[in-house]
Formats: structure tokens, C-alpha cells, sequence
């Protein structure tokens, strides 16, 4: 199972990077081939313009085209997901995302935004034809802690919900068929749905 991790925080150290990281240590444990994508790293200029023969922008393509699951970390900014995302998710195809399984990780400065995965950043995620859209994990700032060493770390809580997350992707979304292919997720009866923050 090919994983990519994809950090969309302009910023460094990061809070959602520490998210993901959790995230991808709790795969790679789990037998996970893992690779990261660091937005920020990405040649700004190219970046904006949407430059896709630019070398980076080709390689971070050819990255989420490899991957079978993507796990997309945003800060909220704004009541929504990171510009550096956007402009990020504008340069790929249409169907970027078709026939992978996506688990979306935010966080936040406060509680008052956690529907933002929701509301913004799982329509566009579905626009790029992902497969499936696992329920997001939001925190916020007060989950992800700061260590003696000026590193981030996340929360027993949060721990805990990812250990759930990562666990359904592994035994669901990737969960194969008699044909040897992926058989996603059973259907939810509605009464069984829950919150997903
Ligand atoms: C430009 C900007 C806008 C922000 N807007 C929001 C917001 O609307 N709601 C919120 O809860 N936090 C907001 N925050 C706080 C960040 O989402 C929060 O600190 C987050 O954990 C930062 O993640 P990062 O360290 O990965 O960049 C904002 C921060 C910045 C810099």
C-alpha cells in the first residue's frame, strides 16, 4: 500500500505537519510504503502559475498519481483550508484523486472550526474524484503540544483518533475482493453514522 503524505502549512515548525507525521509513523508501522510532500517546498513561482512542466510541480503530480491513499494535512485559515493547498489542488487534473482513498487532517487555533474539513476541504476532494473520503480528524492547537525540544506533538486523544483512522483505512478502504482488487468500505446504515469530528 503506497501512502502519500501531503503537509499544506506555509509555515515551519507546524502543527498540522505534526498531525500528519503522527498519521504517517502509524502507517508506516502498519506496513505502509510512506512518502511526504511538503507544499512549501515547492517552487513558489511554479506553484502559482500552475506550472506543471516545472520540475517540482511535475514530481509532486507524479507523486499523488502513484499514491494509493492520501493523507492531506491543512492548517484552518480563514474558516477554511491553507491558500498553499488550493493552489496546490488547482494544478491537478480534474480526476487527480479517482480511485484513491483520502484521509483529511486539519487543525486549528480553536474548536469553532472544525467543520471546515467538512464544509471546504471534502467537496473539492470529492471534485478531484477520490474514491473514498475517510471522516477527517480536526484538532486543535491546545491538542498538539509543544515539546522541551521546540517540536510538536499530538495529544493522547488525538493519538487515539488516529490510531481509529488509520486503522479503518487499512482494514476497509484496503480490504480486498475475490478479484484481488480493493473492496472499499461497506455500505453505513444512516443510524450508525456519526460525527466525524
Ligand atoms: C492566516 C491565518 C489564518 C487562520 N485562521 C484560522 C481560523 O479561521 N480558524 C482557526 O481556528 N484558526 C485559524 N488560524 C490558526 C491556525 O489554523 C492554527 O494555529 C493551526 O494549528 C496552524 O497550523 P500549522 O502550524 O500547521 O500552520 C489561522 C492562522 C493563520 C496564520
Amino acid at each position: 500500500m503506497s501512502v502519500l503524505l501531503i503537509a499544506a502549512s506555509p509555515t515551519q515548525p507546524s502543527r498540522s505537519a505534526a498531525l500528519l507525521d503522527a498519521a504517517g509513523q502509524r502507517l508506516q508501522a502498519r506496513g505502509a510504503r510512506v512518502e511526504r510532500l511538503q507544499l512549501r517546498d515547492l517552487d513558489p513561482r511554479a506553484l502559482l502559475l500552475a506550472d506543471t512542466k516545472h520540475p517540482d510541480i511535475a514530481a509532486a503530480v507524479a507523486q499523488v498519481a502513484a499514491a494509493q491513499v492520501v493523507v492531506v494535512a491543512t492548517p484552518v485559515y480563514k474558516a477554511a483550508y491553507s491558500g498553499l493547498l488550493k493552489v496546490f489542488l488547482d494544478l491537478l487534473a480534474q480526476s487527480a484523486l479517482q480511485g484513491k482513498t483520502v484521509l483529511p487532517l486539519a487543525t486549528g487555533g480553536s474548536p469553532h472550526h472544525m467543520l471546515a474539513l467538512d464544509y471546504a476541504l471534502r467537496p473539492v476532494l470529492q471534485s478531484l474524484a477520490a474514491r473514498h473520503i475517510l471522516p477527517g480528524i480536526y484538532a486543535s492547537d491546545a491538542q498538539i503540544t509543544s515539546t522541551a525540544q521546540g517540536a510538536y506533538t499530538v495529544g493522547t486523544d488525538i493519538a487515539a483518533r488516529l490510531d481509529d483512522a488509520v486503522h479503518t483505512l487499512i482494514t476497509e478502504a484496503l480490504r480486498p475482493n475475490s478479484s484481488g482488487q480493493s473492496a472499499g468500505f461497506a455500505p453505513v446504515p444512516f443510524a450508525q453514522v456519526r460525527c466525524s469530528v
